[in-house]
């Protein structure tokens, strides 16, 4: 595997590929990339990754600076995946001047769920994802759909900015016990991790509640929310949503539940596809 920690490095490197597939993280790896990686091989010649954590995507009170830097253990992952090719930028080289321009989401994407919580974030997230999408020129981009509204965002991005980039969504990966990987599981405590599945179980029961042709969901909604107080957590939101815009169901419409929750001092978040 290459590693590139310049624009003009990375671009010379890929001039002569036809088509690549392009997995962009903010590093601290787990199984769940290591799964994007092999997928994207599947997608075309070359694969390449970026590891860059984005300052930009987090608020003035979240976890950037704790954010797990293991950028040995991620190379060795890359290279074990079949990564060809690692964009490992630091700041100065991806933000040489404070950004002024940006890529704005649409605010009725940008500011339900994950955007209420976190304003700014997904901003952040079009905008990095737009530069390296123009430093990397991929065929193909691949995300999780652990983080399902982010998903949908780059989709309507690509679309709307004509992108002539395939973005596919891969399948969350999940420990034995339900919990779906994540970066931040690791800032759980022994006894938070015990607890940690019961998110993803509370919106297994959800789902499994939620009639069809059923279009109010805020007694479920409600329910599955006392639940995780119950247990300790303070949930931001659980919420029945179309797959579609993730804004509110009309009859018929395809289902996804989605939830983010406190659980100390971590932040968790889960979706399941209903149907
Ligand atoms: O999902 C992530 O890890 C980040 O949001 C991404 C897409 C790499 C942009 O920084």
């Amino acid at each position: 595997m290459q590693i590139h920690t310049t624009i003009a490095s990375l671009r010379a490197a890929l001039a002569p590929v036809a088509r690549v597939a392009f997995v962009p993280t903010m590093g601290n790896l787990h199984e769940g990339h290591a799964s994007l990686m092999r997928q994207a091989r599947g997608h075309a010649d070359v694969v390449v990754a970026s590891v860059f954590v984005n300052r930009t995507q987090f608020g003035p009170n979240e976890d950037f600076d704790r954010y797990p830097r293991t950028f040995a253990a991620d190379c060795a992952r890359l290279e074990a995946a079949g990564v060809a090719h690692l964009f490992a930028p630091d700041e100065a080289e991806l933000y040489p001047q404070p950004q002024q321009y940006f890529v704005t989401p649409a605010a009725a994407h940008d500011t339900i769920l994950e955007g209420a919580t976190r304003p700014g974030h997904f901003r952040g997230v079009t905008t990095v994802v737009s530069k390296l999408f123009n430093i990397v020129q991929p065929q193909v981009a691949l995300f999780g759909k652990k983080d399902y509204q982010q998903l949908m965002v780059l989709r309507n991005m690509a679309a709307e900015l004509n992108m002539p980039v395939e973005i596919v969504g891969c399948e969350i990966v999940r420990a034995e016990d339900g919990l779906a990987l994540s970066s931040r599981n690791g800032y759980l405590t022994a006894a938070e991790r015990a607890e940690a599945p019961r998110l993803a179980a509370t919106l297994r029961t959800l789902a499994a509640a939620v009639r069809p042709g059923q279009s109010d969901f805020s007694a479920l909604e409600a329910a599955a929310a006392q639940t995780l107080a119950a247990h300790g957590w303070q949930p931001d939101y659980v919420a029945v949503r179309r797959r579609a815009d993730l804004l509110a169901p009309a009859p018929g419409d395809a289902l996804v539940v989605l939830a983010a929750a406190r659980l100390g001092s971590t932040r968790l978040i889960d979706n399941l596809e209903i149907g």
